[in-house]
């Protein structure tokens, strides 16, 4: 069943938006589009409900209704309960806290793995712990492909390792890293794995449980939806880690890894994401019950990203003037092409927004992986990253415009 892109569209108000009708948007990497679903929800929040939540006055009430619902529908579509989700303000906020917990948690001479393929949200608060006495150890990359491999982590994990953080995906390589099979291989060493997931899930929310990770980290600002990270982990493992919030919320395995106050309205939003999977599951799937909806989904969006993967890369490919980093072969690929050409990323993202097309250049903060590769973090790369509503007409468009730049 080919994605029904005029209905998709029609779900964003970006796409009917007179001031975006020129743009082609090629930085979803950076933070998708919301769905319309979620600005109505965003703005019926601040008109009708805005007001501390839970009180038994029937707005206060609704608000936190609001709240809750949300939770719970996206908790559902992710294969869990709500006991299960903390909402934080972003996942680079939820890691430090998380890295923070361990911290108190874990002993002196105790280890840690970190890749450096990882964006820095799930790499530099993890190395600070060196600091508290931790060992931390690094699963480095091959610097000719930026690939992962298993063998590199086998080779360090052992009786002392106790957590590793690993990406589903880096934003800046583009492989869809095996992560229930490395994660496998953490539990059979005795350890917990973390997943930053904040570069797969835009394109399709993964089944948590499927994955088998500890932890697995996203954000929803890129997943179609309002400015939140989310954090999925099991109440009990949430117990076990020291609370990091008010000494009053400890008993609530949904706070106590998240200080701050909830952005209420922004929770709330976050089930306009689900009524969007939702609505497009039953207009290209009407004959099923929405029971098997989050795989249906994902795997819609999977199969025309796909097409439009290999549509970009083989036009890459016929230019011959830009280092693909990464793998070549689309179906290893989620959509985030980086590329290493003649002129600094940044100036091809400014050379191709006066053609417009909206492009981001430099280490995305992941320079690491750059240094890694030999690639000056200055230079930079100039990454194209597109989600299922980007379409055919999009990547020919932009096609023309890297071979105008680089011909
Ligand atoms: C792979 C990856 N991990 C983590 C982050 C940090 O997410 P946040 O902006 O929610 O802190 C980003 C942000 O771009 C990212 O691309």
């Amino acid at each position: 069943m080919p994605i029904d892109l005029e209905f998709v569209r029609s779900q964003f108000p970006a796409f009917s938006e007179p001031s975006l009708s020129h743009w082609l948007f090629f930085e979803n990497a950076g933070g998708s589009f919301p769905c319309g679903a979620v600005t109505d929800q965003l703005s019926a929040f601040y008109s009708r409900t805005k007001m501390q939540p839970y009180w038994p006055a029937e707005p206060s009430a609704e608000g936190g209704e609001a709240m809750d619902r949300a939770k719970s529908r996206l908790a559902k579509w992710l294969g869990v309960t709500e006991s299960w989700l903390s909402v934080g303000p972003s996942t680079t906020q939820n890691t430090y806290v998380l890295s923070k917990a361990f911290g108190d948690w874990l002993s002196k001479g105790d280890a840690i793995i970190v890749t450096n393929q990882d964006h820095e949200a799930n790499s530099g608060p993890w190395r600070r712990l060196e600091a508290r006495g931790v060992e931390v150890r690094e699963w480095s990359i091959d610097p000719m492909s930026g690939r992962l491999n298993a063998s590199g982590l086998e080779a360090l994990l052992d009786g002392k390792v106790k957590l590793v953080a690993f990406p589903h995906c880096s934003n800046i390589v583009g492989e869809i890293n095996p992560v229930a099979e490395w994660v496998g291989l953490v539990h059979a060493a005795g350890a917990l794995a973390c997943v930053d997931g904040v570069s797969y899930a835009p394109h399709g929310l993964p089944n948590f449980q499927a994955l088998g990770a500890d932890i697995y980290l996203f954000s929803s600002y890129k997943t179609f939806g309002p400015h939140q990270g989310i954090m999925v982990m099991s109440p009990d493992l949430a117990e076990q880690l020291p609370n990091q919030g008010h000494v009053f919320n400890g008993h609530d395995p949904t706070k106590r890894l998240t200080p701050a106050g909830p952005d209420h309205a922004q929770t709330a939003a976050l089930a306009g994401m689900i009524d969007y999977f939702e609505a497009v599951d039953a207009h290209h799937y009407p004959e099923f019950d929405r029971s098997g909806a989050p795989d249906r989904v994902h795997d819609l969006f999977r199969a025309h990203e796909l097409e439009l993967t290999e549509q970009l890369l083989a036009q890459v490919d016929a230019l011959g003037r830009a280092r693909l980093i990464g793998p070549r072969e689309a179906q290893h690929k989620a959509p985030t092409i980086s590329l290493l050409c003649d002129r600094p990323g940044m100036a091809l993202a400014e050379d191709l927004a006066v053609r417009g097309i909206i492009a981001g250049g430099g280490d995305f903060y992941g320079g690491r992986v750059l240094d890694a590769m030999g690639i000056d973090r200055e230079f930079g790369v100039l990454r194209l990253s597109f989600v299922h509503y980007t379409s055919a007409a999009d990547i020919e468009n932009l096609s023309s415009a890297l071979t105008e730049l680089l011909a």
